[in-house]
């Protein structure tokens, strides 16, 4: 398998929150521990740097509730496949996953108690530009 198949495999695998060790060291100014090229940030979009504006998941919070937008299209070919919430212990706190029909790639996720006021993470995974991913706080 080629390592971009790989990435794939393993992107989709951290998405499903089947493989979180990753996703658990990642902040949105270095990639502690991964080489960089695996997930992009704002501040790191690596090859994708005209992309940033299309991919970096949007967050909005409005108490408990937490709202994620990829300003991006959503057709056969390219769209927005997933957006996940983790934790900074690595606990995926919601997902979905979005088909080419879906009109936008847009989220609604409820944080619980335990992580109001923590450093969490949304995910965004385009089918041809890899994981994105934000940090914040709700
Ligand atoms: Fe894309």
């Amino acid at each position: 398998m080629n390592d971009r198949r790989q990435f794939l495999k393993n992107s989709l695998l951290a998405s499903a929150g089947l493989a979180l060790a990753p996703l658990s060291s990642a902040t949105a100014g270095s990639m502690d521990g991964l080489p960089q090229g695996l997930i992009y940030t704002q501040a790191n979009p690596g090859m994708w740097g005209k992309k940033v504006g299309g991919h970096l998941p949007r967050v909005s919070v409005d108490g408990d509730k937490v709202g994620v937008f990829t300003k991006h299209g959503m057709s056969e070919k390219h769209f927005i496949v997933r957006h996940t919430i983790v934790a900074h212990n690595g606990k995926v706190l919601g997902s979905k996953t979005f088909s080419p029909e879906d009109e936008e790639a847009r989220s609604s996720h409820t944080i619980p108690a335990e992580y109001r006021g923590q450093k969490l993470y949304a995910t965004s995974f385009c089918n041809k530009h890899d994981m994105w991913v934000a940090e914040f706080t709700a």
